[in-house]
């Protein structure tokens, strides 16, 4: 990895900051990072979406104290948004997970830690210090694995769980294929697993040849058998919130409120998974009406500017995470690029919400927005 362009201004438009990581890092990376599934409709769709909305602001309401932030389940969001849950972040920099870490808590945002990273849930928490911190489950095969990871979390600080559900098995992503560029295959999703007892213990007599130890976790990563009674298994064993990230249909919704969920994430994996599928802004009001206001929604896939906040606060989440954006800051300059990405879109948030004609983002609702 290169990482060539350090030290520079950067722009304030993520298309620019786009373009600046191509050229930062190599191209199996990058692809890895920019490309959705199949021909990449849903990839489109996501940011799409958001032109089939308008804000419809108000005016003469003093808007000149402002508050973006939002509670969700006990957690401040102080500009109503997160980071949302992204692997293998050390093929984007050295520092990975533990840069993008840093510099959300410099902002307080909240950093969602895969399960896939590069570095450790106990890693990333000591680079969050007190900052918040959510974990987010691949559930094994191995429900011992599973319930061990949930148990390290719980210890190193981590106030929710987000369970991911869209991944029952990758998505055909054809430009990797093309690249023939896996991280997972290249073991760099792997420090959850290594740093894990009951992994370990399941690796008997290969814990020392690595290829055994990155088949092993391949071959546990995922749960394609799971079902809806099996996160009863789940609550039993801790008593942090659950959230299902990965909802898109509101029959889901409503399963998610009757088996005991305390939030949903409404996401297409940033059209990772399935193409073809709904954008998430498009499922998010059959999805809010189906909730009726009795967990939070948060939303991501798409989210690239201020108003898109606006819009899907408008539709009902409370929420919303960050997902390639903040990825390019970290190809293009490790921590120092996340901060820039996390800055402007803060300020972002800020103008868009004071030129809607708002002081606080709990006032947003259906009013001040309009289909196209
Ligand atoms: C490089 C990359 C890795 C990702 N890894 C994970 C992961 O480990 N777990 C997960 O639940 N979602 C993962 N996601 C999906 C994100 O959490 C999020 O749903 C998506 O990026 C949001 O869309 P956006 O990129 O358009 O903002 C990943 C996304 C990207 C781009």
């Amino acid at each position: 990895m290169t990482n060539l362009i350090s030290n520079i201004e950067l722009p304030h438009s993520i298309s620019l900051l786009e373009k600046m990581a191509a050229a930062s890092i190599e191209k199996g990376p990058f692809t890895y990072v920019q490309s959705g599934s199949g021909a990449e409709n849903t990839l489109r769709a996501n940011v799409n979406a958001f032109e089939d909305w308008h804000i419809v602001p108000k005016v003469l309401n003093d808007v000149s104290i402002r508050d973006t932030s939002t509670q969700v389940l006990g957690t401040k969001f102080p500009s109503s948004f997160g980071l949302a849950p992204v692997g293998v972040q050390s093929i984007f920099h050295a520092d990975g997970e533990l840069a993008s870490a840093r510099a959300a808590a410099h902002y307080g945002v909240p950093f969602i830690a895969s399960t896939l990273t590069s570095y450790s849930l106990e890693e990333i928490a000591t680079a969050l210090g007190k900052s918040p911190r959510w974990f987010q489950l691949y559930w094994s095969n191995d429900i011992e694995i599973t319930l061990s990871m949930v148990r390290r979390a719980e210890v190193a600080g981590y106030s929710a769980i987000v369970i991911t559900l869209d991944t029952t098995i990758l998505g055909n992503r054809e430009r990797d294929l093309n690249n023939s560029y896996s991280p997972l295959k290249l073991g760099k999703g792997s420090a959850n697993y290594i740093n894990d007892p009951v992994f370990q213990s399941r690796l008997g007599d290969s814990s020392s040849n690595d290829q055994a130890v990155i088949k092993k976790i391949v071959d546990v990563m995922f749960a394609p058998a799971l079902t809806w009674d099996d996160l009863r298994t789940i609550k039993n064993h801790t008593s942090l919130p659950i959230l299902l990230k990965g909802i898109l249909h509101e029959e889901d919704a409503r399963k998610a409120l009757h088996y005991g969920a305390d939030g949903i994430i409404v996401s297409n994996h940033g059209g990772r998974q399935l193409d073809g599928c709904i954008s998430s802004l498009e499922a998010l009001p059959p999805i809010a009406e189906a909730i009726q206001g009795n967990i939070p929604i948060l939303l991501d896939s798409g989210i690239r500017r201020g108003p898109d906040v606006i819009k899907a606060k408008a539709l009902g989440a409370t929420a919303v995470l960050l997902g390639r954006p903040f990825v390019y800051g970290l190809a293009v300059a490790g921590e120092q690029g996340v901060r820039h990405v996390l800055n402007h879109l803060i300020n972002d948030i800020d103008i868009s919400l004071a030129l809607t004609g708002l002081s606080l983002m709990e006032q947003v609702n259906y009013s001040v927005i309009r289909k196209k």
